[in-house]
């Protein structure tokens, strides 16, 4: 296992379109692996192979508490196949966008097609703070951040943010 970078805001890979997975073979595997390294030392409870800077379709969910084993969960080309007409507001925050929480509003439950780690199609119906997870990182999957789903002032003022944090950062690097 490796632990990988996790790419940051304003970073234009985020906003790449991942491809599905043909085949979920041993790099496949390799991948799901690091990607669960990744989440876990962060830590976060999910993360889209993206954040990784890999545009597959691969997310990885684990929402066992602190003190709880662990709840690995994968989840490989997935897609929303359905969707409550209610919806519900969650905070959510991201590991590319760091230490940013805000509200935001999406259908209450989801029914998500999936392929398993042996590739076989799965169907989970999920609602709460799964149903919120998942479609938060389908999102990542099609190059949509939650932020995107917040109002354009507030978005505008933390890509700005973002922005600036990371023009600092490369003069810094260039001044050494
Ligand atoms: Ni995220």
């Amino acid at each position: 296992m490796a632990l990988r970078d996790i790419i940051i805001l304003p970073d234009k890979r985020l906003r790449l379109v991942s491809k599905p997975v043909a085949k979920v073979d041993a790099s496949v595997r390799k991948l799901i692996e690091d990607m669960f390294e990744t989440m876990y030392d962060a830590p976060g409870i999910g993360l889209a192979a993206i954040q990784v800077g890999e545009p597959k379709r691969i997310v990885t969910v684990d929402l066992a508490k602190k003190d709880e084993p662990r709840e690995p969960q994968v989840f490989i080309n997935p897609e929303v196949i359905a969707h409550s007409e209610e919806k519900k507001v969650h905070e959510e925050g991201c590991l590319s966008i760091p230490e940013y929480y805000e509200e935001v509003e999406r259908p209450a439950e989801v029914t998500v097609r999936y392929l398993d780690i042996e590739g076989k199609q799965q169907e989970i119906a999920a609602k709460g703070l799964l149903a919120t997870c998942l479609q938060h990182e389908i999102d990542h999957l099609n190059g949509v951040l939650f932020i995107d789903h917040i109002s354009k002032l507030k978005r505008d003022r933390v890509v700005k943010k973002f922005a600036k944090a990371a023009k600092l950062a490369s003069e810094k690097r260039a001044a050494e």
